[in-house]
């Protein structure tokens, strides 16, 4: 199949367009499948998600939904997506808590190429075995999206689900593979997807793996992913969630001094990161009011253990990249 989007693929820009998306997409899949089952890898990001959705309304049960739980997803994450899709959606969903294997794996790991390509391949073996516990699947559902086929090669080894069509050797179903994002994410609301899921902040595949720096260690991930959630939640009660492009924070792998009590501790920082951009190739730091910041800090600080300072990346890409890894 080409991969150029086909010029009768009209921009969705309406509701009517995305439910006409639908429709037509819903013919395809069948057409394409037939009654035979398709697996997918669900990780609740905006893409895959759509793709499910789409996929659950063109063949319902034959739909088989893997969500791989690598221990490096933000809090609340794997929650949602078996709230969604197999209480709400009522899909076929298996859930695997590959969380020690995944931490155990990339213990004392500490380069960020080598950290990306350990998270990829364990991810396709967790998957790959998933797959052949089910011996009646011909196809995989994946949510590729046409930047994903536009882009070139990237400065980072990309970790999505890279790789898994040739390990597997099944059938690709690309249900969203001519849209853009903004496009998904129309299809997504007329799929009846919560809000929470469809505008979803971009989220790298090896997840916290590359905001927890240097080598891993679950309590400074732990760390990692409680400021996190204090910042999603900041941003959102001040309005700036609809502002900023990306935002979450890095726990870097060292220590500064700070004073409790008149007691020395020895701890970590946290950086907050929040950046504007259009397509992720450049970007530029969002100002957010100090009274917003402040507030961050002061929970950060009280709420998250082993964290005594609280800093603001100020760096445009480039020369920074989004991530730090
Ligand atoms: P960088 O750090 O290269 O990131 O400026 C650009 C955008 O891509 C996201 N990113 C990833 N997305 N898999 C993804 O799907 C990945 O491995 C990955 N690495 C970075 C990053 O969050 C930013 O939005």
């Amino acid at each position: 199949m080409s991969d150029v989007r086909p010029e009768s693929l009209k921009r969705i820009e309406t509701s009517e367009q995305a439910k006409a998306y639908i429709e037509n997409e819903i013919k395809n899949i069948r057409a394409q499948v037939g009654d035979k089952k398709v697996l997918l890898a669900l990780s609740g990001g905006v893409d895959s998600s759509v793709c499910a959705a789409l996929l659950i309304k063109a063949i319902g049960k034959n739909l088989v939904c893997v969500h791989v739980n690598h221990g490096l997803l933000r809090k609340g994450e794997p929650e949602q997506v078996i709230k969604v899709f197999k209480e709400e959606l009522g899909a076929t969903l298996i859930y695997v808590d590959a969380v020690d294997r995944f931490l155990d794996a990339l213990k004392g790991i500490d380069d960020p190429e080598t950290k990306r390509k350990t998270i990829g391949k364990i991810f396709i073996d967790v998957f790959k075995e998933e797959a052949l516990k089910l011996d009646d699947i011909s196809f995989l559902g994946q949510g590729t999206i046409y930047p994903d086929i536009l882009e070139s090669k990237g400065v980072k080894a990309h970790h999505n689900v890279g790789g898994l069509p040739e390990v597997l050797g099944f059938d690709l179903v690309e249900p969203v593979k001519f849209l853009y994002k903004d496009e998904v994410r129309m299809v997504g609301k007329e799929l009846g997807l919560p809000d929470s899921m469809v505008y979803r902040q971009p989220f790298p595949g090896p997840g916290l793996g590359v905001r927890c720096l240097g080598a891993i260690t679950r309590d400074r991930l732990e760390a990692l992913r409680e400021s996190d959630a204090i910042l999603r939640e900041e941003f959102n009660k001040s309005g700036l969630s609809n502002k900023v492009w990306q935002y979450f924070t890095i726990v870097p792998d060292m220590k500064s001094t700070g004073i409790v009590n008149n007691k020395r501790t020895f701890e970590w920082p946290v950086i907050i990161r929040a950046i504007n951009t259009k397509d992720a190739v450049t970007a530029t730091v969002e100002e957010i009011p100090y009274e917003i910041l402040f507030k961050i800090r002061d929970r950060i600080i009280n709420e998250v253990k082993g964290v005594n300072r609280v800093l603001y990346d100020i760096s445009n890409k480039p020369v920074a990249t989004i991530e730090w890894e």
